[in-house]
């Protein structure tokens, strides 16, 4: 198979790690990729947003699957546009994507299939966002609609925190996707990531992970991209798991198809493990980065057949073979992150590290320049590791750390601390 790859990130890197295993794999093309993937497959300009560039050149190559990393492109309509030309696509088309693109979609969604999530109300003005907060009290929590970059979020511990986010979100700080508002009720427990690959029709279970979205350590700080993440989720045990097949993820592609928006793609469910079970906090309709980096080395097959499969409504029954290990991934970024990341410094040692034991690298926000590598980015450089425990997987992902010379970045020390404390 020719497979073109869309993203630039350390996800899109441990993808590319994955598909070029592939004994189905003729040619792997990268849009636009980045240093990591150079190796793997062919880095390639093509314009993303320009969906008729994208069709060109996947008719040019002969594509057979095109494989969609962010978001972005995927709210954007890309699926569709393939679709219409014939082009298998991974992910979903932009009408599926609004579980991704719009909070107040996803949580009226779970109203009308029963799926669990706190309760909510939907609004697009102020004043009656703040009586509907007043009425319910703190803590609560103020979300944007649509995409805000991961900043669009916040848990309010008190009524005036509730309100400053209000009128900051409708005040046009997030632009259009501030224009609606969905105040939600404080959900207590535990937070884990589940993935399901999906084909339109039928849901498939593939793993669980848990990310630390805080920029430090003890989860403080503010919040980015994801600055690490295990695989699995110790709290996401095979009956968890298999309840949230039941209760949240198959009756989401029940209500999607229902509405004539079948989701094909990966589903990412962000969780709140409380005394009652799990409550879905938000889907994502992508992989997760750095989630994607601890669950793709735990796969014990071949991952083109599957995504191939999702994207033409043709998933096997499954279950999906993963490995019986651990993996963890620290996240290695620039100094500044997440506000003003310093770009430009050197990294040295990277071969050094990716040959430890259990150790792979990816890239992110790196460039090469004159034989040097250089920090291009926020979130740099993923360093993961695999061991039959989280506690070995963890001492490992340090180790490698450790062995890379990099001056301008740092790395939370305690990627792990909830799975190793257990
Ligand atoms: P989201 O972008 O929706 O994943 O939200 C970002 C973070 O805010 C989540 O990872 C949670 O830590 C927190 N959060 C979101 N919704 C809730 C909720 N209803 N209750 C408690 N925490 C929440
Ligand atoms: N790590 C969280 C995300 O990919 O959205």
């Amino acid at each position: 198979m020719n497979v073109l790859l869309i993203g630039s990130g350390g996800r899109e890197h441990a993808l590319a790690l994955a598909i070029a295993k592939s004994p189905l794999l003729r040619a792997l093309f990268i849009a636009p990729g980045n240093p990591g993937t150079e190796a793997l497959g062919r880095n390639v300009a093509v314009d993303v947003a320009n969906h008729a560039a994208v069709v060109d050149f996947c008719r040019l190559m002969k594509i057979d699957l095109v494989v969609v990393g962010p978001e972005a492109p995927l709210v954007a309509g890309l699926v569709d546009d393939l679709d219409k030309t014939g082009i298998a696509a991974f992910g979903p088309c932009k009408a599926a994507a609004q579980l991704e693109g719009s909070k107040g979609f996803t949580k009226d969604l779970c109203r009308e299939f029963h799926i669990p999530t706190g309760a909510y109300e939907r609004f697009s003005d102020a004043a009656a966002a703040k009586q509907y907060v007043r009425a319910k009290g703190a803590p609560i929590v103020v979300k944007a609609d649509g995409l805000a970059a991961g900043k669009g979020v916040i848990v309010a511990m008190t009524l005036a925190e509730a309100e400053a986010a209000l009128d900051m979100i409708f005040g046009g700080a997030f632009g259009a996707a501030g224009a609606e508002v969905v105040v939600e009720e404080f959900l207590e427990g535990e937070e884990a990531s589940f993935f399901a690959l999906c084909d339109g029709e039928r849901a498939l279970a593939f793993a669980s992970a848990q990310d630390h979205k805080r920029v430090g350590e003890g989860d403080t700080g503010p919040n980015t991209g994801g600055m690490g993440a295990y695989s699995p989720a110790p709290i996401m045990t095979e009956a968890m798991n298999a309840r949230v097949m039941r209760e949240i993820i198959e009756p989401t592609m029940a209500g999607m198809k229902a509405r004539g928006t079948p989701f094909k793609g990966v589903l990412f469910a962000g969780l709140m493990i409380g005394r009652d079970g799990p409550k879905l906090i938000e889907f994502n309709a992508r992989f997760g980065d750095p989630e994607t980096q601890v669950m793709l080395p735990r796969l014990d097959e071949d991952l083109l057949p599957l995504l191939d499969a999702a994207a033409k409504c043709r998933l096997p029954a499954g279950p999906v073979k993963l490995k019986n290990e651990t993996a963890l991934t620290v996240v290695y970024a620039a100094r500044g992150y997440p506000d003003a990341p310093e770009r430009g410094t050197e990294i040295r040692g990277i071969d050094r590290a990716a040959v430890l034991p259990g150790v792979t690298i990816t890239h992110a926000g790196t460039k090469r320049e004159g034989g040097r590598l250089l920090a291009n980015g926020g979130r740099v450089l993923n360093v993961t590791a695999m061991a039959p425990a989280v506690r070995e997987a963890q001492a490992r992902a340090y180790a490698a750390v450790d062995a890379i010379d990099w001056p301008g970045g740092f790395c939370r020390r305690d990627i792990g601390w909830r799975a190793v404390k257990g």
